[in-house]
């Protein structure tokens, strides 16, 4: 029980970690990339705005004469061009990028991405204030999509590390955390333990004094008789309740065992149990028991689940019923399903029944002597065992209780 619990603390602190972790490192990424951008952006200003002075008419025509190196420029993976005032290309000097259109507002400055590619063009006027061209200073993004490539597997891989580290942490602060509850539900355990044992005598004697008065009835008023009977029943019912808590302490802490027993014979044997019952009731029990399949534990605790379910599904059926019980392997675990033609359980309450004490209200008129620690016991052995236990039911139609074992080792014939 606690290990799932564990497992879930665990799982849920390396979500959280995850989750803070990509949301830092996404945010990262992003101011990283915007700051790259901007610098690139700054410095191809620069230099597009030195590529302004550059462009001259000379005898009525636009020249350009330019101090930038064509190698340098290459170099850098940039480009520089010049265009005349109608967007026609002049001259290109460094890297020979796809030319796009000249697209720039009337007012200066455009900046954009095209094609992995960053460009900034700026307007050239001349000196008496009239638009002679423009000119483009761009750079391909490779080498900063690189730097981000690098940036996002550091930051991939740091927070494997990062997560990898903290589970290992978290598996240690898991178990810390987990201690003292552990510690208060063991104590919890050793007094329910405790206590019902101590119980045991008292209700023992008062048992035997109650049958002793009753073994000479000579001279006592029927009225007393009854009394005595009384006494017998409710201390008969008490210890039926100190035993079942006894055994719901118990459970979780005794050691699983590994015999194997053959499923057919626990089940068969119970099915000779409760024949009266069954029949005190008109019920008929339709069986379907495959042959061969073997469980391991202990097999009074694992009969001890199957009579509870048994149990109930006769209890909850009104006379004349029908209640079946099948047994089917699959690859790793065997399935034992108890159906009934019963009274159902109300869709509101289905997640209660397996609660220690919870009784529906509609069940207590069909048995009244319960204490409702059936389910929580047979759900106690079927996780011992680990194993699980579930229910499908319908109200006024019937349910169905399902319990799946590890397979021990299967034999079909
Ligand atoms: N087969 C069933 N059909 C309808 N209701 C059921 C069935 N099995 C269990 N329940 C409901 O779940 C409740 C809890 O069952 P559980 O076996 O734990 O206690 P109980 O039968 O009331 O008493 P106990 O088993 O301790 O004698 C029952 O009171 C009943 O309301
Ligand atoms: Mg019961």
């Amino acid at each position: 029980m606690f290990r799932a619990i564990r497992y879930r603390l665990l799982f849920m602190y390396l979500l959280v970690l995850g989750t803070i972790l990509s949301v830092f490192a996404l945010s990262v990424r992003i101011v990283f990339e915007h700051n790259r951008i901007d610098q690139l952006t700054e410095d191809l200003t620069t230099i597009a705005d030195a590529a302004t002075r550059e462009l001259q008419y000379e005898d009525g025509k636009l020249k350009v004469d330019s101090d930038f190196s064509d190698k340098d420029l290459k170099n850098r993976d940039r480009s520089l061009q010049w265009f005349d005032s109608h967007g026609k290309l002049i001259v290109t000097l460094g890297m020979t990028f796809p030319t796009v259109p000249v697209a720039l507002d009337r007012k200066g400055k455009s900046s954009s991405i095209q094609g992995h590619i960053q460009s900034v063009t700026l307007p050239i006027t001349s000196n008496d204030g009239h638009r002679i061209g423009f000119a483009r200073a761009s750079q391909s993004l490779q080498a900063i999509d690189k730097t981000i490539d690098q940036l996002n597997w550091g930051l991939g891989s740091g927070i494997f590390v990062a997560i990898f580290l903290s589970g290992i942490g978290g598996i240690w602060l898991t178990s810390q955390a987990m201690q003292p509850i552990e510690r208060s539900f063991a104590q919890l355990q050793q007094f329910t333990s405790d206590a019902s044992h101590e119980l045991r005598s008292p209700l023992t004697a008062i048992k035997n004094n109650a049958a002793v008065a009753l073994k000479y009835p000579a001279g006592m008023r029927s009225s007393d008789r009854q009394k005595f009977e009384a006494i017998i029943s409710a201390a008969n019912q008490i210890t039926q309740l100190t035993s079942d808590l006894l055994l719901l302490a118990r459970v979780d802490r005794s050691k699983l065992q590994t015999q194997v027993h053959q499923l057919n014979s626990i089940l068969e044997e119970l099915i000779q149990q409760l024949r009266p019952q069954l029949d005190d009731k008109a019920l008929q029990l339709n069986q379907n028991l495959m042959a061969g399949l073997t469980v391991a534990g202990d097999a009074p605790q694992l009969s001890r689940l199957f009579r509870n379910l048994l149990e109930n599904a006769i209890q909850y059926t009104p006379n004349g019923g029908q209640i079946g019980i099948n047994t089917v392997f699959y690859r790793k675990y065997i399935q034992v399903s108890i159906e009934d033609t019963g009274i159902g359980i109300a869709p509101a309450d289905i997640n209660k029944i397996f609660d220690r004490f919870w009784q529906a209200d509609s069940a207590r008129s069909y048995h009244s002597g319960g204490s409702g620690l059936g389910l929580a016991i047979a759900r106690a052995i079927a996780n011992h065992h680990n194993g699980l236990i579930s229910v499908t039911s319908h109200l006024n139609k019937g349910s169905t209780f399902t319990v799946r074992l590890p397979v021990a080792k299967h034999k079909l014939i």
